[in-house]
């Protein structure tokens, strides 16, 4: 399973880049108002640090204007990944700019209609929001199993990209399912270290080594 991070802020990407962690990025609207940074410039420093895709979403909502908008964030970097929201206009240029050879990340996925379509598309990532389904009492993790049976049924190319991951076990029931990709928050990612017997069992060799009295280094 890929690991994307889903921010804008750069200290947190460096830092989980640094561990090897990171293998591509996705950012939004919301995002980039919380990072307090211009689109153009954060998305170009992202693209500079990390190798993999780095998603960076339109605004307009109809084709046209996101096609516009799709091309010219496509022109930072050769790893930007255009974000569409999934709607008519967005699967319009999501086809568009896939044609033109810019990598596409459908968002907003909600149902496995919705990522038929987004298939059909050419979309190169669909991204269902486990979180918000999870949310409104609904089931996120059923979706992502869902596209999973359906994009294998007729073998698209299409990565299932889980996204609104809110905790640990969103990781893991992505990963049991076989989502592609995982886009995780920082903080969800560092959790995934934790366990208390792993902490626990530390203390007690580090307890054990000190009355040995021995040194390594
Ligand atoms: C990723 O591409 C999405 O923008 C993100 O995962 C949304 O997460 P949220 O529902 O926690 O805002």
């Amino acid at each position: 399973m890929k690991f994307f991070v889903d921010t804008a802020d750069t200290d947190a990407i460096a830092e989980l880049n640094d561990l090897g962690m990171v293998d591509g990025v996705t950012t939004n609207p919301s995002l980039i108002l919380k990072a307090g940074r211009d689109i153009l410039e954060v998305t170009k420093e992202i693209c500079e640090m990390v190798a993999g895709p780095v998603s960076a979403e339109v605004v307009a909502t109809e084709a046209d204007a996101m096609i516009a908008e799709g091309r010219k964030l496509a022109r930072i970097a050769p790893n930007i990944a255009v974000k569409v929201p999934l709607t008519w206009d967005g699967l319009k240029a999501c086809k568009t700019l896939t044609d033109e050879g810019s990598m596409v990340n459908v968002t907003l996925c909600f149902s496995a209609n919705q990522a038929l379509l987004a298939a059909k598309a050419g979309a190169t990532f669909i991204s269902p929001f486990i979180g918000r389904l999870d949310d409104i009492n609904l089931d996120g993790m059923e979706l992502i199993a869902d596209i999973r049976t359906i994009y294998d049924n007729y073998d698209f190319q299409t990565e299932i990209l889980a996204a609104s991951i809110r905790s640990p076990n969103h990781v893991l029931d992505a990963a049991r399912i076989g989502a592609d990709v995982a886009t995780v928050p920082p903080g969800v990612l560092k959790k995934l270290a934790d366990h208390p017997l792993t902490e626990k069992g530390l203390e007690t060799f580090l307890s054990d080594w000190a009355k040995t009295g021995q040194k390594i280094l």
